[in-house]
């Protein structure tokens, strides 16, 4: 008779339920031999690999990468296992921001607890903004429309390493690397997909040669690098100056940090409407649930100054659409701005911020602003600062360059 153990056996003995191993053998975890009567028989062997199995799994990875762990057909574990430690850095510090806001509903005198600890806590987490195609979209837009207007002068020398974490699709890093044409970009962001569709671009740009793209968090960034580089991220940090403290570390001696940030505040526009305006704070009110802040590019210089950058300068850069510039009101208003704010319609009615008919009213008159007569502004903030000091810390990336 063949020995090995049942797979009722084996779930009382491990405490893991019938489904689950069968699952589990369904996914090439741990995958025993059949009886001839086609029962699972598990060897001892397996129920080794089972044991490893569980305790990969009580790290958090998921079924695949298990699998893949035990087979010895992942290339790179070691990779795999700080690609999960960024993730459970990033889930502990999810948990923060929803350890903090619970406690400030609470500490909240006299107001209706339950209902609001349910408003606030179904938002939190949630990225504003989202990652659905419309949102490629509008990053790609974003950056064709404003690439004069806020890379202008933004060129790192030849031979630099340039960090760009938040890289989202792309869109910023083929226009940051064509304008220093002997620069090497590390390009990072915290989304697999997002990972994904900047690799894509940069193959099909014809950079991939001198643009490595890879998954990471910014709030543990590789390096040391010689310059950094930050697009429309910090807005989606509950605590950016922890982000920039981490970027310093890994920034060479002399090196440069230039952050791109929006401010919502700074939105000017003819004919005004309070529709319009109720749903740009529908916007801001969102993001900062989600533990971000759509005002932050007022807050770049104390921020920057704060983290230890020297010689902090910044300037505020206003793109203006107006008749006169019907290219503006197309990709500013329409593509850009319109789009991403309009990106909130859902979440923004499902809070109870606004309505139905007083949003679609509000994105009305933000249109109208492109009509004849119509005027719209808006202010991005880009801070420059130089890190005198030595880095303190760093996950060496020099030897894994493209
Ligand atoms: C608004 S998008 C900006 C993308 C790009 N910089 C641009 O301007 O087109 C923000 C990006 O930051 C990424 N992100 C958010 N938190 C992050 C973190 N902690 N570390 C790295 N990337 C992060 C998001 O996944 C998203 O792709």
């Amino acid at each position: 008779m063949t020995s090995g153990r049942t797979v009722g056996e084996l779930a009382e003995a491990t405490g893991l339920s019938v489904r689950v191993l069968r699952h589990w053998d369904e996914r090439g975890v741990v995958s025993p031999s059949r009886t001839p009567a086609g029962h699972r028989l598990y060897s001892p062997t397996d129920v080794v690999r089972l044991h490893r199995a569980i305790t990969l799994r009580a790290l958090g990875l998921r079924l695949d990468q298990v699998a893949a762990l035990l087979d010895g057909s992942d290339p790179d574990p070691a990779a795999t296992l700080r690609c999960h430690l960024a993730e459970v850095d990033a889930d502990l510090r999810r948990r923060r921001t929803v350890r903090d806001r619970l406690a400030e509903v609470l500490a909240a005198p006299g107001h209706d607890v339950l209902s609001t600890v349910i408003r606030e806590m179904t938002m939190i987490g949630s990225y504003v903004h989202g990652y659905h195609e419309t949102e490629a979209t509008r990053l790609r837009d974003q950056a064709a429309t404003l690439a004069d207007l806020l890379h202008d002068g933004v060129a790192f020398p030849d031979g630099a390493h340039v960090l760009e974490p938040g890289c989202g699709v792309g869109a910023q890093t083929v226009v940051l690397a064509a304008r220093s044409p002997g620069a090497r970009f590390t390009a990072l962001d915290l989304e697999h997909g997002q990972v994904a569709a900047t690799r894509a671009r940069v193959e099909a740009a014809g950079i991939a040669d001198r643009v490595s793209v890879v998954h990471g968090d910014v709030h543990d960034p590789p390096g040391p690098v010689d310059h950094v580089v930050v697009f429309f991220l910090l807005e989606h940090l509950p605590r950016p100056e922890e982000a920039l403290l981490a970027l310093r570390s890994v920034l060479r001696p002399g090196g440069t940090i230039t952050v791109v940030e929006g401010d919502h505040g700074a939105t000017a526009f003819h004919p005004d409407s309070a529709d319009a305006r109720a749903v740009i704070t529908c916007q801001e009110v969102l993001q900062r649930q989600a533990g971000g802040d759509a005002g932050i590019g007022r807050r770049l210089q104390p921020l920057l100054t704060g983290a230890g950058f020297d010689d902090v300068a910044v300037v505020p850069r206003t793109a203006h659409a107006h008749p006169g510039r019907p290219d503006l009101a197309d990709s500013l208003v329409r593509r850009t701005f319109t789009a991403m704010v309009a990106g909130v319609r859902e979440p923004a009615i499902a809070a109870g911020l606004i309505t139905p008919e007083r949003f679609d009213a509000g994105v009305r008159d933000l249109l109208r602003t492109t009509e004849p007569g119509g005027t719209f502004s808006y202010t991005f903030f880009r801070a420059v600062g130089v890190n005198r000091a030595s880095p303190t810390s760093v996950n060496s990336i020099d030897e894994a360059a493209p």
